[in-house]
């Protein structure tokens, strides 16, 4: 997935304005069931569906959970009759272990009487729980043949995105086909429905009912000459695009989804409910007009407002930005200098003011937002510091091969690296020759933005080979020692540079630094 990173401290911040101390076992009058080695198997053999959360009363993210999961029981039990458990691991280890729960807690949907189980993977959130619990207990597809039926199931499922088909006979066998597929397919995400009666029906159509939009139809004509898998491939597509709001909310549930998305997102900072009413039909009308160009989403500013920094802005409310998720470049307006901003600072953004920015940035007339640090005068050793402004003509030089360690100050793996990364710049120092030919650079990941690679952990060591510049970077993925960074250099640089060979003509006392390895047989990184 890319930018991990990014999820994951969005997902501390969010996480920070949910902490709050409570148990993580469900109270006594809870609708969650309390199972235990001996009751799980008779409740396995009577319920065909249900989920169950294995969880240890100490664990930090079962307490989180807990609240979201009570709820879910409620709502599913009173609404659905489906079944929501809980096991106490420290009470009923034989039984988890049996389960193979590694770690707390894990969601287990259990279906045909235990016969068929998966980990539930989704949001640890209600509605999350609810609703793909609910998607669980439908068919692939629910088909209907009269219409009353079928409006009263639209009615109750109208949280869910639906996807419906309105079938019209035996000329449309095809795209009938390729509804069933994507169905199977994407059954975990969405409601599909079939309406079979012929009385209303007077053309096939497949749409998708969101909670919030109108009903959108897909257009039929795209998959008549498609084969199955490329109209699935079209549909699939389509419903990615149209089951997303015009004008989304990101929160911890739904930041995924947008960070995974092809496109570029759209924030909104507001400061308060007013604040987002007052532009929801700016943004209501932008996200129509650039669907599947740009996804516009707010932000609740009091929660998610550090995000900011991400994107390399300020805290200053209410903001627009735009984020370039696949390069990671950033788009924001001026902001009032750090300095002169204060409390009572009123922010002005005009709606009109908006609507530029959103033109100007498609028109790719707007400078992208880098952070960097400032060019250093004087390079400290041979191991040359790299800066954002600086990353790319670095790196890109083709008369050389360059290697650039990507770092951060806080990073343990990185610090116990950094003497034999010296020496290894002190190699190449050596020689004359090898110096005008290769790079040892590094660059502080957390004060620079870096392009066209992307860093999942710390360190990170990249090479860049002379000459076709065009060409991925390779990434080192050996044991850190002088030794193997060596071979390194000399397997996989353009140039074939052999450091161990100007090691070995060079001073003989050098060789004893040669046994300064650091011992690691997997190298770790740390996570950003
Ligand atoms: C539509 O496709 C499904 C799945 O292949 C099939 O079961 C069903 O009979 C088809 N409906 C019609 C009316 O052909
Ligand atoms: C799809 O067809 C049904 C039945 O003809 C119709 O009621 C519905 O409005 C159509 N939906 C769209 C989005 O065109």
């Amino acid at each position: 997935m890319l930018f991990n990173s990014k999820l994951a401290y969005f997902a501390a911040i969010a996480s920070l304005a949910l902490a709050q101390e409570q148990s993580a076992i469900a109270p006594e009058d809870s609708h969650v069931v309390k199972l235990s080695q001996d009751s799980f198997e008779e409740f396995l053999k009577e319920n065909e569906l249900f989920l169950a959360e294995f969880f240890a009363p100490w664990c930090g993210h079962c307490k989180t959970l807990a609240p979201h999961y009570v709820e879910a029981a409620k709502t599913l039990h009173e609404e659905y009759e489906i079944p929501i458990a809980q096991i106490d691991c420290t009470e009923n280890q034989e039984l988890c272990m049996e389960q193979g729960i590694r770690g707390y807690p894990t969601l287990k949907v259990f279906k045909k009487n235990g016969e068929l189980v998966s980990d539930y993977q989704g949001q640890r959130s209600k509605d999350a729980i609810v609703q793909f619990m609910v998607k669980q207990s439908l068919p692939a597809v629910s088909e209907f043949t009269d219409l009353e039926s079928f409006n009263e199931f639209l009615t109750k499922q109208k949280d869910n995105v639906i996807i419906s088909q309105y079938f019209a006979g035996e000329d449309s066998k095809q795209l009938n086909e390729t509804f069933y597929n994507v169905a199977e397919n994407l059954r975990d995400e969405y409601v599909f429905v079939n309406y079979l009666g012929d009385d209303e029906v007077k053309s096939h159509n497949i749409s998708v009912l969101t909670p919030s939009q109108d009903p959108i139809a897909f257009d039929s004509e795209v998959s008549e000459d498609a084969s199955l898998k490329e109209s699935s491939e079209a549909l699939s597509d389509f419903i990615a695009v149209e089951s997303k709001p015009y004008f989304g909310e990101i929160d911890g549930s739904t930041y995924e989804l947008y960070m995974n998305a092809d496109i570029p997102l759209a924030y909104f900072f507001y400061q308060s409910e007013d604040e987002r009413e007052q532009y929801l039909p700016l943004f209501n009308k932008l996200g129509k007009e650039y669907r599947g160009k740009l996804n516009f989403a707010g932000l609740d500013a009091s929660k998610y407002g550090k995000h900011a920094e991400n994107l390399n802005l300020q805290e200053q409310f209410p903001l627009f930005a735009i984020h370039e998720l696949e390069s990671n470049l950033k788009f924001g307006p001026e902001q009032i200098p750090a300095e002169e901003f204060t409390e009572e600072t009123v922010v002005e953004l005009k709606e009109s003011a908006i609507e530029e920015f959103v033109e100007k940035y498609l028109n790719k007339e707007l400078t992208p937002i880098t952070k960097s640090e400032e060019i250093p005068e004087v390079q400290e050793s041979n191991v040359i510091k790299v800066v954002g402004k600086t990353h790319d003509e670095i790196r890109f030089d083709e008369n050389k091969d360059v290697l650039i360690k990507y770092y951060a100050p806080w990073c343990g793996h990185c610090k116990k690296m950094a003497p034999l990364y010296e020496t290894l710049a002190d190699i190449y120092a050596l020689d004359d020759e090898a110096k005008e030919k290769i790079t040892i650079g590094k660059i502080d990941g957390t004060l620079n933005d870096v392009f066209g690679i992307e860093i999942t952990g710390y360190p990170t060591l990249a090479l860049y080979p002379a000459g076709d510049l065009s060409k991925e970077p390779i990434i080192y993925q050996g044991k850190r020692t002088l030794e193997s960074f060596l071979d390194f250099i000399k397997e996989n640089g353009a140039h074939g540079i052999d450091g161990a060979q100007i090691l070995a003509d060079n001073t003989p006392v050098e060789e004893e630094e040669v046994e300064e390895e650091i011992e690691e047989e997997v190298p770790e990184q740390d996570e950003l």
